[in-house]
């Protein structure tokens, strides 16, 4: 973890950076990253996660993906909104996903595993989702972390596809100002948004509003997707 100190409440620092804008190189790494095919291995656990989700998803008529759900809770939430949704939670750390404890839905998955590797095999599989929720991702902050961010990491073009609609939020505006710009890039329109977050679905979203940090939302526009056509 980089900025957020802990999943402690109500006294989280700002994210600091070295960045006042937009990282000057974020277009030419996007569009390199576009342009070349990502063939980093996928690992069989992550390749797994597809196998699972799609025999669990199979009854529902809508779907989201949760990635670096963190405790799951958010997973649950957006689950337990829309009970002919399922969502897929995955996060690496099972310290996080052990702290929620057995809260089974019948709507819900929390797997253990790595988001890259999960997208990378959803785009190889043509497996897609409804919704992407990406809730507060790490903001490696420091300009030379620039790679570590989604938007600069080489997953990015097959975590574009892996959604109709994808939804990010942050307390850091320049983060979701780049993963705009990177969209953007695929041809994607987006809205970013002040996001008041009155009912936290997630630790993070709870300790940044108790901590009153500014809170962004960014959504991309569901035409827009499907003319591009990504
Ligand atoms: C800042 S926390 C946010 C957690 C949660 N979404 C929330 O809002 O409370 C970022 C989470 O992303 C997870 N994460 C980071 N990189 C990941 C990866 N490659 N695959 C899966 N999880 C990842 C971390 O383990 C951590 O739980």
């Amino acid at each position: 973890m980089s900025a957020p100190a802990g999943d402690a409440c109500g006294n989280s620092r700002s994210v600091t950076s070295n960045q006042d804008g937009v990282h000057p190189r974020l277009f030419d790494v996007v569009s390199r990253h576009r342009r070349h095919q990502d063939r980093t291995p996928i690992h069989p656990r992550d390749a797994a996660v597809v196998d699972q989700w799609l025999q669990f998803s199979s009854p529902f008529s809508a779907t989201a993906f949760d990635a670096g759900c963190g405790t799951g809770e958010s997973t649950l939430q957006l689950a337990q909104r829309r009970p002919d949704r399922a969502v897929l939670g995955v996060d690496q750390s099972a310290h996080r996903l052990s702290r929620i404890g057995r809260h089974a839905m019948r709507n819900a998955l929390l797997i253990r595993a790595d988001c890259s590797g999960v997208w990378r095999a959803m785009e190889r599989r043509d497996v897609t989702v409804d919704e992407l929720y990406l809730l507060y991702p790490n903001p490696w902050p420091k300009a030379h972390h620039l790679l570590r961010r989604w938007h600069a990491h080489p997953v990015f073009p097959a975590l574009v596809k892996s959604a109709r609609v994808i939804e990010l939020r942050t307390n850091w505006l320049i983060y979701a100002e780049e993963f705009a710009a990177a969209l953007g890039v695929f041809g994607i329109d987006v809205t970013v948004e002040p996001y008041l977050a009155q009912e936290p679905i997630s630790p993070f979203e709870r300790k940044y509003r108790d901590s009153h940090h500014p809170l962004w939302r960014l959504k991309s526009k569901e035409a827009a997707l499907s003319r591009t056509g990504v």
